[in-house]
């Protein structure tokens, strides 16, 4: 069958490149791609943006696509995925309805706390005086966020009472998130370990994905500005198999169970935001309503089993007839390579040269903010390469991993060198 992946970060390349292994993938198009894709033997770039839902539904319905997969949240709370349906075509991923829990963090936590769901404490404002009060009687430090979709950046971590409260004003006023800001979430800062989890869910059942974490601020030490990711490994060792199925039974299932309740089931990928305590307790910071980037590189790696044969059987409500997923046992770890400047601005084009060869077993560069011009491989984007391994254990997936980094080279990149300290560590 032909299928169509919607997006260009390294997320999506992994996606479309597992598909395409699928013995039952005929052409497998990415909308619209990046350089590592446009260069993969058996993907096809086309130039549609990820937010032009009436192009990608023309083009789906011209090019017999008989799957659709989307990678970022943006067009799957613009509601991609309803306007496929209403066109009679297949698209794997949340509805708008269901995409709320990422697109609203003000929905998000009313549903938790409607379900029972282990969370933050919090309350939702939209006013600044009566933020402001409630502000003043929490304990330090204390997390602000804008409600909406702010691109990871909507998160406030304040030390000081009036540190939170400028970040609410900031962003109920309007200036700092536009309407993503209009309402805010003001909640209780959680000490732990924070772990990805991901599942796949068709409604009713939802397979869970290997475990994985990534490293989300710039700086060696998990220190510095917050990112999108900067690396990320797979499995994790801080979700043993007691917190494994304690996830599925306090997080996962009522989710589920709670968006059938409503009248609005969850089909698509579900992405947890975990943060496990050292006395074992386990809340939920947030939901994502798409795969993890760049958790999805080392997950990708290690997955064994036809993402294409589980996608479809999920668009399908046949989850429940599917086996379990089959894992490689090795661990894989990403290096995420980015544009110096990267969270804040960067200069993009700059040629890169020195990436390897794509043929040694269980190593592969994936690509995010990348582009061809005039022949040659350019920057395009913050987070620019994930440079992915399988090795036997996190030491040698890391050493493989930066193995493939030392080779590649362009003006001002930069990568952590630390990644995967916390799973070494143990
Ligand atoms: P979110 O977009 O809600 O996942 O927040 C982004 C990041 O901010 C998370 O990955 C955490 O590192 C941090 N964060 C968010 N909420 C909290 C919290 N309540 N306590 C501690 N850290 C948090
Ligand atoms: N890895 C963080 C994210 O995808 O939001």
């Amino acid at each position: 069958m032909n299928v169509l992946v919607i997006g260009n970060g390294g997320r999506e390349h992994a996606l479309a490149w597992k598909l395409a292994q699928s013995p039952r993938a005929d052409k497998v198009f990415v909308a619209p791609g990046n350089a590592g894709t446009e260069l993969e033997p058996n993907l096809y770039n086309i130039n549609i943006a990820v937010n032009d839902l009436d192009s990608l539904v023309e083009f789906a319905k011209s090019n017999a696509i008989e799957l659709t997969v989307v990678g970022p949240e943006a067009p799957l709370v613009q509601g991609v995925v309803d306007c496929f349906q209403e066109n009679g075509l297949r698209c794997f991923g949340p509805s708008q309805a269901c995409a709320q829990l990422e697109g609203s963090k003000a929905f998000s936590k009313d549903f938790f706390a409607r379900y029972h769901i282990p969370t933050a404490d919090y309350r939702v404002f939209s006013e600044i005086d009566t933020a402001s009060n409630y502000i003043r009687q929490q304990a330090l430090p204390v997390v602000v966020k804008a409600s909406g979709l702010a691109a990871g950046k909507g998160v406030v971590i304040a030390e000081t009472h009036q540190q939170a409260i400028d970040a609410a004003a900031g962003m109920l006023s309007g200036k700092a998130f536009g309407e993503a800001g209009q309402k805010i979430v003001v909640e209780e800062f959680l000490q732990g370990e924070e772990a990805s989890f991901f599942v796949i869910a068709d409604g009713d059942t939802a397979i869970p994905l290997a475990t994985s974490q990534d490293h989300k601020t710039r700086d060696e030490g998990d220190v510095g500005p917050n990112t999108g990711g900067m690396g990320a490994y797979s499995p994790a060792p801080v979700i043993s198999p007691q917190i494994h199925a304690r996830i599925l039974a306090e997080v996962i299932e009522p989710t589920l169970a709670g968006m059938r309740e409503q009248g609005t089931p969850y089909t698509g990928f579900l992405y947890a935001g975990l943060m496990i305590a050292e006395d074992g307790t386990l809340k939920l910071l947030e939901y994502n309503c798409r795969m993890g980037d760049p958790e999805t590189q080392p997950i990708m790696m290690r997955l064994q089993s036809d993402l294409l044969e589980i996608l479809d059987a999920a668009v399908d409500q046949r989850l429940h007839q599917q086996a379990e997923l089959s894992w490689d046992q090795r661990t894989a770890l990403g290096v995420v390579m980015v544009a110096g400047g990267y969270p804040g601005s960067y200069d993009q084009g700059d040629e890169i040269t020195g990436l390897p060869e794509p043929s040694e077993d269980g190593c592969k560069v994936f690509h995010a903010g990348t582009q061809i011009q005039g022949g040659n491989i350019v920057t395009a984007g913050g987070r620019v390469l994930c440079a992915t391994a399988l090795g036997d254990n996190i030491s040698q997936s890391r050493d493989r991993a930066y193995r493939q980094v030392e080779t590649i080279q362009w003006n001002n990149a930069y990568c952590r060198r630390d990644i995967g300290h916390r799973a070494i560590n143990r």
